[in-house]
């Protein structure tokens, strides 16, 4: 493990002040949640996640689109924390100040015990009506339901269908949570980004802009990508691995500071 963690890369999470973790579907990949560019696997497969994952797919044929995130949202219910997200949120607590912004629609940052994750891209569990936008209630869980089409729930107050809370293609992003991340990372000195692939806009602009605005970014992840051009350090390997080893090396662990 120890190659894992170069010391540049114990000595910038070590002094840093103010830090901000980005993170990804790789994030949660070992705790069993498949990528989103895994996630169409096999009765999925025939479908095209950029053509799934639209308001013109959810007009089309709601059930589809809302059996496909229900199908996720089974997933991410009997998924647990990984040691990954633990590290996160020992980061977390042990560096001064900072943020945690993550393009992921679970809540495992949530459960491993990060205070305020910023959600960029929504979250499975923010059901709201498509016309009026009331918030509704998230469903009882069900078996997971693997390319099952399943009829969306019907909004309380003006019966229009409700849709999944979060960010489809070609969506804006919700304003808050994307103020929230550009402030915390025009000012960080350290970004840590993980498991994401860098390929979706605007999200992918964070790292750049942390590195614009002078903070060393810090990068993990098994493979090669776009953002390899901005990190200071490239960690190559799995979050639920890398993590606890950084942790480690900066502090000796990740139990409670
Ligand atoms: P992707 O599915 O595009 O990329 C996942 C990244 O995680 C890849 O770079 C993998 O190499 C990496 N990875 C896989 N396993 C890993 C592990 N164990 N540890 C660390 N990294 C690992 O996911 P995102 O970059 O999150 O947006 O995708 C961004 C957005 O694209 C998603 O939020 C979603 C999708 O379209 C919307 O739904 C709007």
């Amino acid at each position: 493990m120890g190659q894992l963690v170069p010391r540049e890369a114990v000595a910038l999470l070590g002094q840093a002040r103010r830090v901000v973790i980005f993170t990804g579907a790789g994030m949660s990949a070992e705790s069993g949640v498949p990528t989103f560019r895994d996630a169409l696997t096999g009765l999925w497969q025939r479908f095209d996640a950029q053509a799934l994952a639209t308001s013109q797919a959810f007009r089309d044929d709601p059930a589809l689109v809302w059996g496909w995130y229900e199908w996720r949202r089974s997933i991410v219910g009997r998924a647990r924390p990984n040691p990954g997200h633990l590290a996160v949120a020992a980061i977390e607590a042990r560096v001064p100040d900072g943020a945690l912004v993550t393009q992921n629609v679970d809540d495992l940052h949530e459960r491993a015990g990060s205070p305020a994750p910023v959600h960029l891209h929504g979250s499975l569990f923010a059901p709201r009506c498509v016309a009026c936008a009331h918030p509704a209630p998230v469903p009882a869980e069900e078996e997971p339901a693997e390319g099952r089409r399943v009829p969306p729930p019907r909004c309380a107050h003006c019966s229009a269908p409700v849709r999944p809370g979060v960010v489809w293609f070609g969506e804006a992003l919700p304003q808050e949570a994307l103020a929230a991340a550009v402030e915390a990372t025009s000012s960080c000195d350290l970004l840590l980004t993980v498991g994401t692939s860098g390929l979706v806009y605007p999200a992918a602009e964070i790292p750049q802009v942390a590195a614009r605005f002078g903070a060393a970014v810090i990068q993990v992840n098994p493979e090669e990508t776009p953002l390899d051009a901005v990190a200071d350090v490239n960690l190559r390997g799995p979050a639920a691995r890398v993590l606890p080893a950084l942790v480690e090396a900066v502090w000796g662990g990740t139990d409670p500071a």
